[in-house]
């Protein structure tokens, strides 16, 4: 399958258009950026690991009944998907606290959180993703009830399978993103599962001040190592150097 012309251009991922109308092909960039764009930067093989580590996840949870966008990866930065129609909410699934849920709710990050949370946002640059609930979301049109509730489930087993996956490589999931789109009438997982969107703390580092991040953490907080996070993380889950 050949690239057509470029269909949309996101922070961290080109997508075009293929001899398939079902299908398109993303390229994976080492762009970054942090704060709804606010901060931009390169992370030296980004796009490859994310890649590679995106598709390495989306397999391990189609073999759970979760069904993704994957088609076949071409090469290194460049991947097949089924061509959805994303539903413009962010997913974010927490297991514990970190990041804008410690600042909403005056918690420590590391605090263990006694549930999963799954939250939404409204995925709208201009407006910088702001939170959204469920009558919200259908009042706006934005999703029906019953998608919600689909995505709600994924979502949440995701996060098990994730949890799961994660503890064997000596990781601990804290929280992560997900989109989904909607596919021939199913609602499917999109996008991408990469350090850029999800929080990976070194097993055992919970303690408040003292965890290790192992994700884009690093790029945004300005905690140095970042490429070296993000080839630990694909060490662990590939077995390549
Ligand atoms: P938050 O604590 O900033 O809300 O982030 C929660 C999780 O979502 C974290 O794993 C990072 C991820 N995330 C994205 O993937 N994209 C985004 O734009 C934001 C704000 C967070």
């Amino acid at each position: 399958m050949e690239k057509k012309e470029m269909l949309y251009e996101g922070k961290a991922k080109k997508v075009y258009a293929t001899e398939d109308p079902d299908c398109v092909i993303v390229t994976y960039k080492d762009d970054a950026t942090a704060f709804n764009g606010l901060k931009k930067g390169t992370i030296a093989g980004k796009g490859v690991i994310n890649n590679k580590m995106s598709n390495m996840l989306m397999v391990m949870l189609e073999k759970k009944g979760i069904p993704t966008h994957l088609v076949e990866q071409i090469d290194d930065r460049n991947t097949i998907v089924k061509k959805v129609q994303i539903v413009p909410l962010e997913t974010i699934v927490r297991n514990v606290a970190a990041g804008s849920f410690s600042k909403r709710y005056g918690v420590p990050e590391g605090l263990a959180l006694k549930n999963p949370t799954v939250e939404f946002s409204y995925k709208s640059d201009a407006l910088g993703d702001p939170f959204i609930n469920t009558s919200c979301a259908t009042a706006l049109g934005i999703a029906t009830l019953e998608e919600i509730d689909t995505i709600t489930k994924l979502a949440l087993a995701v996060d098990d399978a994730l949890i799961a996956f994660f503890k064997e490589l000596n990781i601990d999931l804290v929280d992560f993103k997900l989109e989904f789109g909607r596919y021939k009438g199913q609602i499917i997982l999109a996008d991408e599962i990469s350090p850029d969107t999800c929080r990976l703390w070194e097993a055992g580092t919970w303690d408040t001040t003292k965890h290790t991040s192992l994700d884009k953490d690093r790029f945004r907080r300005d905690l140095g190592g970042v490429e070296d996070a993000y080839e630990e993380v694909f060490k662990r889950i590939s077995g390549e150097e």
